[in-house]
């Protein structure tokens, strides 16, 4: 079977006893025993839902994986990830990760002994050189939020494989439509589905993936006993999302593409970033490893902060919103909206100024984008 039609199908059948095409949303805490010590294979919800299964499979078959592991939100997923690790353990972790993972880590994980060395992971001898005999794990975001970085995963692969380090892979803007991390050694890939995995700004969730027995039995221990699980009505929209994934994800690319070189040529754009582009640094790799770009978009005005933000200020069909990876484009201040808690001294090392604009390019009509961008850029 072709992957679009996996993404389409998945491994969900039409319910045996109503013919539903839909699975069902079995909305229930607990679940009746036949006698003591016999279920049909759920006795509470927190532990096992049947709607919550169908959509782990969904996902790891989609993801080209064999287990899935839902949770109540990409943040959740994380910290469960890191729930693998004991105190005292090291992780080596991209430097450029969502706002919220750093603040995690640095502000909440720190304080039960786990340690970060945080590297610019686009050149693998920053992580080979910052391992340590207590590293045991290697975190990589690709591409990264913000600033679209690029990790070359089959040579992290090879980097964890020798040194016996866990590999995760924060996956959320590639989407398995364009990237499957396991391919190249990853032992955790994780996804907010609160961004293109659902695709319609309608919930929080997220889920992890891996092939590995051992790693899928502790996650489901820590998913049954600490409880941060999505609700079946969550699971269920996740599903209806998933079907259309492979067609949304081809528009969000098309649409990014055409777009970066849009703004690429736009007198008044000082640099746009985007893995597609040719002026990404790494754009060979991500030409290798990856089978399309996505729809996020980095910028800078030549006008700095000030222009960014009159742009995001005067964009009508753009909706200037926190999140990414919706049918709807967004705009996003990083610096003051999804990366509030990364010290400015810490952005500005590494390239992430003040004025950066990011782009989650939706899937309407790329010239009716186009013409919102180029009438808020006249006026910024
Ligand atoms: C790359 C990445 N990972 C994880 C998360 C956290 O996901 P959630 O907001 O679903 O907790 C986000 C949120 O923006 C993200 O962009």
């Amino acid at each position: 079977m072709k992957r679009d039609t996996k993404i389409v199908r998945g491994q969900v059948q039409p319910d045996p006893t109503t013919g539903a095409i839909i699975p069902p949303i079995y909305q229930t805490a607990t679940y009746a025993l036949e006698e003591v010590g016999k279920d049909k294979g759920f006795d509470y919800t927190r532990s096992a839902n049947p709607t919550r299964q169908t959509m782990e499979e969904y996902l790891a078959l989609i993801e080209g994986g064999q287990f899935g592991v839902a949770f109540s939100s990409g943040m959740a997923t994380v910290d469960s990830c890191l729930k693998l690790l004991k105190s005292g353990d090291h992780i080596i972790c991209s430097d450029d990760v969502y706002g919220g993972v750093s603040r995690h880590f640095n502000q909440i994980l720190n304080n039960y002994n786990l340690e970060f060395t945080y590297v610019d992971s686009q050149n693998v001898a920053n992580i080979e050189a910052a391992i340590k005999p207590k590293t045991k794990m290697i975190w990589i975001e690709t591409p990264t939020n913000p600033l679209l970085k690029i990790t070359d995963l089959e040579a992290v692969g090879k980097i964890a494989k020798s040194h016996n380090i866990l590999f995760g892979v924060d996956s959320t803007f590639a989407t398995p439509v364009f990237l499957r991390p396991l391919e190249f050694g990853a032992d955790l890939v994780m996804h907010s589905t609160t961004k293109y995995l659902s695709g319609h700004n309608q919930l929080i969730g997220g889920i992890v993936i891996t092939d590995r027995e051992d790693l899928f039995d502790s996650l489901k221990f820590i998913q049954k006993t600490v409880g941060a699980v999505p609700g079946p009505f969550d699971c269920w929209l996740t599903i209806l999302g998933l079907k259309t994934l492979d067609v949304r994800m081809q528009k969000h690319n098309e649409n990014g593409i055409q777009i970066a070189h849009y703004l690429e040529g736009h007198p008044k754009v000082e640099r746009v970033i985007y893995p597609g582009l040719e002026s990404h640094p790494m754009h060979h790799i991500a030409q290798e490893q990856m089978s399309g770009y996505s729809g996020m978009i980095s910028f800078e005005l030549k006008g700095g902060l000030e222009s960014g933000k009159a742009l995001m200020n005067y964009v009508e069909l753009c909706l200037l919103a926190e999140s990414l990876g919706a049918v709807e484009s967004m705009i996003t201040h990083p610096a003051t909206m999804t990366h509030a808690d990364v010290p400015r001294e810490d952005r500005l090392a590494r390239g992430f100024s003040d004025g950066l604009v990011r782009l989650s390019v939706g899937i309407e009509n790329v010239t009716d984008i186009i013409s919102d961008l180029e009438q808020a850029l006249e006026k910024a």
